[in-house]
């Protein structure tokens, strides 16, 4: 076996460092190709720590002066390598002076300080910092920084830093300087910088005790019209959080800035938020429904960040679910209370439910997969060698789910006692995921020993759950038992702390009271179980029938729940379940059941006959006009493909996409008359107001649309083509699109042609284009294969390989959601996966590792599928060069 690409890093391998910063003082003299970095820092010895060198971290810096107290370091004290410097320093303390050069506009890694059209950005989590000067860079040096950004004026006019604004000024050669000091001790990884040519939106604000803050927006010139939103969504932000978790504003200024290239989504630095342009630019005739709701959902992620994540931080890198897992769950909880605040007090139930349909989605889709294969962790993981390769669904989304289950198992009161003590202990420093926990134990009196297995446990919980009935005694025993699957490194497995929300709905489809046996009284239609050892039966009394239950309400724990259930009882379910999410859930296991049968006839040569039964459970809900449109938007969706994928076994991608196209034809040509009442009968206010309500109607119509175009309904193609080329607004435009391209009808063609013309100079927008046609359902069997267009689409004049959002929209879009196209038994799909993750690779190793994960679950497919990506995994490996980012998700997927 290969060696590996890179050294793992241990958890349990932390030490505390000899050395710390207090004080950085940093000077930027800012030129494109020589940069010139000046770092003064005050360091102090650790006075826990015994002895010990100070040491730096350094990648491709060129360094032109160190000295320590004004001296050269003595010699014999200095040990350097290529990304480390260790200084044997006599005494508790010194001052050193760093001087280093870099090239922001060669640095194509958009890690540390890189230039975006004209002007200069930084990111530095996780380890960008040591691209820009020597410092140790780890979360748990906390410094106050004060920095000193010198540019030319006429391409960078704004200079901007952490904190707040002290001094500015002209230079000669029409240069100009801002010095910014933020009062807040920070790690590394929250500096930011932005130098560029900028506009701002600007609003002040009084928070909760008085005090009045300034809030910006920088985009570029042109952009101010699609600022507006993130700017609303800043300021529900400030205000949710004061109300909900008591927690204020601590700065003067709040910066957000948004820039083109950009890795990720946005990032919290410490007063100046620096956002990829998706996640804040929005008007209606560029923006959709759903990047409306992401800019708000994204904006208020990072704004919570402030507290969860800088005011305390992570001691390591490790604990990165401490502020990403809790962080999430904030933003979850932020969106689901607008939704509902939106919806008014009569639909706010079912707004929230959509809301948390949406992350189940997600985790489904994304979580589920990663944590079966060959990259599967704990939220906490236990070694990396790439720390940027932990920014998961793992850490952020199944550790929103684990705060999640805190939540519930604590109460809303008992949680923010949690986090209110959590704050009283940690403010201003850095800690870890124990830290956390134990503050939640302590504030509750609550032993959570267990329930940290959670943060130690890789894999998906599987849970059953069978009921037997008592008719004699009116009694219905529940046995539940819990099993997590082996993963890499952890064949054993204990037993999980699971809250099991459940509810028993009775045979004319009313909730029926809880009653355990035991009990004096019944207490409220849905109950909280806790499973918290491999098996346990509960005992429901004073039941007049036999009950069905309905399990994992809310999906109260991120587990797959094992349940026999029939055709007609999933059917039952998907009419009655009081609990929205429970509903629709049912609608997913009875699609998902359809759809598998279906493929297993498609891969055998075999006819494909839908249900009739499935067929009416599903009109049944298309017509329940009681039902708001979300909602009904929400349980007519098929489950994600990237999840059916998951449930299949062997994966056979050709032979799922066989079964959609069959079922989605099949509900569109038997349901067509009531698709197009739908389309026509739902009344569309004249003007475009981003507001949940009017987002269901649009997402209600558009997915008619998608089920009339798959059924090639001549009237249905002409509303879509109609309702396109009238659009008033994206939703519905792109929607329309979306129907007629995934239909692959006549009219697909010439509407993204015309699509590409309206928006041709529109970047955000043209991600959408690249997206669509690379996502492509269904395509004529005469025209060349999906990937004949990628190929051509990667020599669009409007793709680059260097802007990630670009490389998402098309690459990633082919390759996670168009397995059918992608996965071609001749491996075509894979040569240019392979040679598109070492193109990457060069420039951006953290965006190649992105596409190349896409190939991790190789395992999972068609033996003939595995025998065509060996080979191609086995050259991505062997190739040149090949980063530590990369390496790892190879090595890992080979081993
Ligand atoms: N902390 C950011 C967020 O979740 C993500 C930044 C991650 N960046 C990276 N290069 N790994 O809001
Ligand atoms: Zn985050």
């Amino acid at each position: 076996m290969k060696a590996e690409h890179a050294p793992t890093i241990r958890r349990t391998e932390f030490m505390p460092l000899p050395w710390t910063v207090l004080r950085v003082d940093l000077h930027f003299s800012l030129h494109p190709e020589a940069t010139v970095v000046t770092s003064r820092l005050a360091c102090v010895r650790n006075r826990a720590v015994d002895a010990g060198a100070l040491v730096l971290d350094g990648d491709e810096l060129e360094t032109l002066a160190l000295t320590i107290d004004g001296c050269d370091p003595q010699p014999g004290t200095v040990r350097r390598s290529a990304s480390r410097i260790e200084l044997d320093i006599d005494g508790d303390e010194a001052e050193l002076e760093i001087v280093t050069r870099i090239n922001p506009r060669a640095n194509s890694t958009l890690s540390g300080l890189y230039q975006s059209r004209g002007g200069y950005f930084t990111q530095c989590e996780a380890e960008g910092f040591r691209r820009i000067t020597w410092f140790p860079d780890r979360p748990d040096v906390m410094a106050r920084f004060t920095v000193t950004v010198e540019g030319e004026r006429a391409s960078c006019p704004v200079l901007l830093s952490n904190g707040n604004l002290v001094e500015e000024g002209e230079l000669p050669d029409g240069r100009h300087y801002a010095r910014w000091e933020d009062p807040f001790p920070k790690p590394c990884y929250l500096f930011a910088l932005v130098a560029a040519d900028l506009v701002v939106l600007e609003r002040r604000e009084l928070t909760a005790s008085g005090r009045e803050v300034l809030l910006q927006v920088w985009v570029e010139a042109g952009n101010l019209d699609r600022a507006g939103h993130a700017m609303d969504a800043l300021v529900h932000a400030m205000r949710w959080d004061e109300e909900t978790f008591g927690l204020e504003l601590d700065l003067d200024r709040y910066m957000i800035v948004a820039v083109s290239d950009f890795n990720m989504g946005a990032m919290e630095n410490k007063g100046l938020n620096i956002f990829n342009t998706k996640y804040v630019l929005a008007k209606p005739d560029t923006a959709t429904d759903a990047d409306y709701e992401h800019i708000e959902s994204v904006v208020a992620h990072e704004y919570f960040h402030n507290w969860t994540g800088n005011r305390v931080t992570c001691r390591d890198w490790f604990q990165l679910t401490l502020k990403e897992g809790l962080t999430v769950f904030r933003d979850q909880q932020f969106s689901a209370d607008m939704l509902a605040a939106a919806a008014g007090a009569e639909a706010a139930a079912s707004a929230r439910a959509v809301k948390r349909i949406d992350d189940v989605r997600v985790l489904r889709a994304a979580q589920f997969p990663e944590d079966a294969g060959p990259m599967a962790h704990p939220i906490r993981p236990d070694s990396y060698q790439e720390i940027n390769n932990f920014y998961t669904a793992t850490v952020y989304e199944k550790g929103a789910e684990v705060i999640r289950m805190l939540h519930t198992l604590l109460g809303p009161e008992g949680f923010r006692n949690g986090m209110d003590l959590y704050f009283s202990y940690h403010d201003g420093s850095a800690v870890t995921c124990d830290d956390f926990v134990e503050a939640m134990s302590e504030a509750n009196g609550r032993d959570l020993d267990q329930f940290m297995l959670w943060y130690s446990q890789a894999g998906t919980p599987r849970v059953k759950a069978e009921g037997v009935w008592d008719g004699a005694a009116g009694s219905y025993l529940l046995t539940v038992s819990q099993y997590t699957p082996p993963t890499p490194g952890q064949a054993e497995k204990q037993a999980l702390v699971i809250p099991l929300a459940i509810g028993l709905i009775g045979p004319d489809g009313e909730d029926r009271p809880l009653q355990l046996e035991g009990e004096a009284h019944p207490g409220g239609t849905t109950r909280v179980l806790e499973l918290s050892s491999e098996s346990r039966q509960w005992r429901f009394v004073g039941l007049d029938a036999e009950p069905v239950p309905s399990l994992l309400r809310g999906f109260s724990a991120p587990v797959i729940l094992e349940v026999e259930e029939d055709d007609a009882r999933l059917a039952f379910r998907m009419a009655h379940d009081a609990d929205a999410c429970n509903r629709w859930d049912a609608a997913q296991r009875y699609a998902e059941r359809v759809l598998l049968a279906l493929a297993a006839a498609a891969a055998d040569g075999r006819a494909m006959a839908v249900p009739q039964g499935f067929v009416d459970a599903f009109a049944r809900l298309l017509r329940d006009q009681r039902l708001d449109a979300a909602f009904r938007a929400q349980a007519l969706s098929l489950p994600a493909e990237a999840y059916l994928l998951e449930r299949m076994q062997p994966a056979d991608p050709a032979a799922l996409r066989a079964a959609q196209i069959h079922l989605g034809m099949t509900l569109g040509s038997m349901l067509a008359d009531d698709l197009r009442a739908l389309v026509e009968g739902l009344v569309e206010p004249a003007e475009y107001r981003y507001h949940p309500a009017d987002a269901g109607r649009r997402a209600l119509i558009n997915l008619a649309l998608r089920y009339l175009c798959a059924a090639r309904d001549a009237r249905g193609v002409a509303l879509a083509a109609q309702r396109f080329a009238e659009a008033g607004n994206m939703t519905d435009r792109f929607g329309a699109l979306a129907a007629l391209v995934h239909g692959a009808v006549a009219e697909a063609e010439g509407a993204l042609a015309a699509f590409y013309r309206r928006y041709r100079d529109d970047a955000l927008v043209l991600d959408k284009w690249f997206a669509l046609q690379a996502g492509m359902w269904r395509r004529d069997p005469a025209a060349p294969p999906t990937l004949a267009r990628v190929r051509a689409l990667l020599a669009d004049a409007a793709f680059s390989l260097a802007n990630p959002n670009k490389v998402y929209a098309l690459l990633g879009s082919f390759f996670r959601a168009n397995p059918a196209e992608f996965h071609l038994p001749d491996g075509s799909g894979y040569a240019l996966w392979a040679e598109q993750v070492i193109a990457l690779d060069a420039a951006n190793p953290q965006v190649a590792a992105r596409m190349a994960r896409a190939l991790e679950n190789w395992r999972r497919f068609t033996p003939a599928l595995q025998a065509a990506m060996r080979p191609q995994l086995e050259r991505v490996r062997d190739a040149e060069g090949l980063s530590a980012d990369v390496g790892e998700i190879i090595d890992k997927a080979l081993a």
